[in-house]
């Protein structure tokens, strides 16, 4: 643990204009760096958190090898987890001076919701590997900074509950399995406990190659069998409260032969409105538009989906100009910092989703890590609004940033 005079030396030195060129301030800016090898500095309490790199050191510390491993996995050699950062870098921002940005508004609205700011949950699956209260802490972390959260399928906790600690609905998003009458009830199950919009993610149909996870897995010496059982089918339907009452066999859990016709299939059961995750390429959003998608979700699901090699951030601008403004578009997969959201909203996202930015903050803390990701990444995107001279969401445009050719 750190002593307490240096803590207080690192905070005077991130307030001061030195940083940067000091030795404290290189190793902050190592920090920012989002790779598995932090400096080894562990906050004792959310309210210490300088970004959301320091909850995922406390996430590292924390965590079995096994759901770390889980948490931090990319596919194959990791290419695609890499892009997600790298990408930001060669967007730079155009600040523009002399604009009254006293009074910044993170307002916007988004499919008739509005949202006090356009940073929303990413679904993320079986938040109790990460922390006990699981998907509860998240939505009560949604409910006390009003964000809009979006649930996996896959969730430890059911909808109900979750839209009860929420106080409002979620959006539910949907893996479909093969198997007809198990999708049918996931979504007849969504509707009834109130949500209005459902996400279908399109981006792993067959399945994915998580090498890293592997590595985590084997490193991790503990009984997996205590909380997962033998992996039977039933262990999987109690562990997936989701699937409860489903009758589906493993055989039927990946859904290859999906195609854009399964979005008709949806709308004959459910009049939520229909959100398509997982879309990287110009052709893709258009025929998601054609098929009468309310939204498309710019994703490569953090880089565990397949090895493209393609940042989000890079996918979007085709995204953009495909859809035409449409539909809203939606964008996640590697946002960790207000600059990374504001460059999204000015090339023409309507919406930003963070994915193991909160899931860090729930390892670390539970419902006040989740609370202060959020209220960090608030107040930095509020932050370079004012820098950059937009008060308002719809003020964020192209003339704001640039791209490094
Ligand atoms: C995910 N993601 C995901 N997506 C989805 O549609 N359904 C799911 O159940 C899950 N589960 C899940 C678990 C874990 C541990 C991670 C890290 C991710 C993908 C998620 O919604 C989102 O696309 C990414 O997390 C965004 O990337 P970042 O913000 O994590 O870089
Ligand atoms: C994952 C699945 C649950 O990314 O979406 O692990």
């Amino acid at each position: 643990m750190e002593a307490s005079p240096r803590r207080q030396f690192l905070k005077f030195l991130t307030a001061s204009p030195l940083l940067g060129w000091t030795a404290a301030g290189r190793l902050l800016a190592e920090e920012s760096l989002d790779s598995i090898d932090l400096p080894d500095y562990l906050i004792e309490s959310p309210a210490d958190a300088l970004d959301v790199f320091d909850f995922h050191n406390v996430a590292k510390h924390r965590l079995p090898p096994a759901h770390y491993g889980y948490l931090t996995t990319g596919t194959d050699g990791n290419e695609t987890l890499s892009a997600n950062r790298r990408a930001f870098e060669d967007i730079y921002l155009r600040p523009m001076r002399m604009v009254d940005t006293s009074d910044i508004s993170l307002e916007t609205a988004l499919l008739g919701e509005q949202l006090k700011s356009p940073i929303a949950l990413a679904p993320i699956g079986a938040q109790r590997a990460f922390h006990a209260d699981a998907e509860l802490a998240t939505a009560r972390a949604a409910k006390t900074q009003e964000h809009l959260q979006m649930l996996s399928n896959m969730a430890s906790s059911s909808i109900e509950d979750v839209i009860a600690a929420r106080g409002q609905p979620v959006w539910f998003q949907l893996y479909p399995t093969n198997h007809w009458p198990t999708t049918e009830m996931m979504l007849e199950r969504a509707e009834r406990a109130g949500a209005r919009v459902v996400v279908l993610t399109v981006d792993v149909n067959s399945s994915s190659n998580r090498v890293l996870l592997g590595k985590y897995t084997r490193a991790d010496g503990r009984d997996c069998s205590a909380c997962h059982g033998t992996r039977s089918i039933d262990d999987f339907r109690r562990n997936y409260p989701m699937y409860e009452g489903s009758r589906f066999d493993f055989a039927e859990f990946l859904t290859p032969g999906m195609t854009w016709g399964f979005l008709d299939r949806i709308r004959g059961v459910t009049s939520m409105k229909i959100v398509v995750k997982g879309i990287v390429t110009n052709a893709d959003a258009a025929s998601a538009v054609e098929a009468g998608a309310d939204a498309v979700y710019v994703s490569n699901h953090g880089g565990r989906a397949e090895a493209s090699g393609r940042g989000a951030i890079e996918c979007l601008p085709e995204v953009v100009e495909a859809v035409n403004g449409r539909v809203p578009v939606i964008i996640d997969s590697g946002f960790r910092r207000g600059t990374d959201i504001f460059k999204a909203l000015a090339m023409g996202a309507d919406a930003v989703c963070i994915g193991r930015a909160y899931i860090w903050g729930l390892a670390g803390f539970g419902q006040p890590g989740v609370e202060k990701v959020l209220a960090m990444l608030n107040a930095e995107l509020s932050l370079v609004m004012s820098q950059m001279g937009a008060r308002t969401i719809a003020d964020i445009g192209l003339p704001h940033i640039g791209i490094r050719s």
